[in-house]
């Protein structure tokens, strides 16, 4: 995956599910064909087939299982999300949680079947232990600060230093409340490999204009 990148992750939010999702698809990959830069997007699992076929940038899927092919009903088969023809997963998401030994499986499962991973951590300290089972990258974001209106870049730039200190440049994502191009700049300059976001697009009248300005932090 190209880096630095923005990555949106379009959560549960109406404005990014079913028709919607694809509509918001479209305008990522409209600003990545434009800039030239590096946008993915992390989706429900069930709108992936939906978009994938449509865009030419990276689809995520917001979680998997670590589970085989069998009797696992209701499981995220890692399996079906690739071939759903998503190209990668996030997993450990604040909002969907995974014990440690389970999220080593996870990250083992999604190698197999040739899933990138992006794994996120709450604190640096997380982010370190979680980089030693080897995910391609690490989103380190403060819980406290997802979902508002202030941004990590602005209110925690110690969190992105340190996140960058103990795991390593290239394989260090930031997030929460980040909304426009200057948190993405100062994000990079800190030496974070991009953002993970959701709200400030996901929320936004006009996602496309603020996936404009989102652009300007990256160049
Ligand atoms: O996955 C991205 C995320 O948790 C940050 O959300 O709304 O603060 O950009 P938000």
């Amino acid at each position: 995956m190209k880096l630095p990148t923005i990555i949106v992750n379009f959560k549960a939010y109406e404005s990014a599910i079913g028709y919607n999702a694809l509509t918001l698809a479209m305008e990522h990959d409209r600003i990545a064909k434009e800039t030239g830069l590096s946008f993915a997007i992390c989706v429900q699992p069930t709108d992936i087939y939906r978009i994938v076929s449509k865009v030419s940038i990276p689809v995520f899927s917001q979680h998997i299982d670590p589970v085989t092919y069998g009797s696992h009903t209701g499981h995220i088969l890692p399996e079906a999300v690739k071939q759903a023809g998503a190209f990668g997963t996030i997993l450990n998401h604040a909002e969907r949680n995974v014990e440690l030994d389970m999220l080593e499986t996870s990250i083992m499962r999604a190698k197999e079947v040739g899933l990138f991973t992006c794994v996120c951590a709450n604190t640096p300290e997380a982010g370190e232990k979680i980089a030693s089972f080897n995910p391609d990258l690490v989103a380190v974001e403060p819980p406290e600060l997802i979902g508002g209106e202030v941004s990590v870049s602005q209110s925690k730039p110690t969190v992105i230093t340190e996140a960058v200190n103990r795991i390593g440049e290239g394989k260090v994502l930031v997030g929460a409340g980040v909304k426009n191009g200057d948190d993405v700049a100062k994000a990079r300059e800190l030496g974070a490999a991009g953002v993970l976001l959701a709200s400030g697009v996901t929320k936004a009248t006009d996602p496309y204009k603020v996936l404009t300005d989102l652009a300007k932090g990256l160049m």
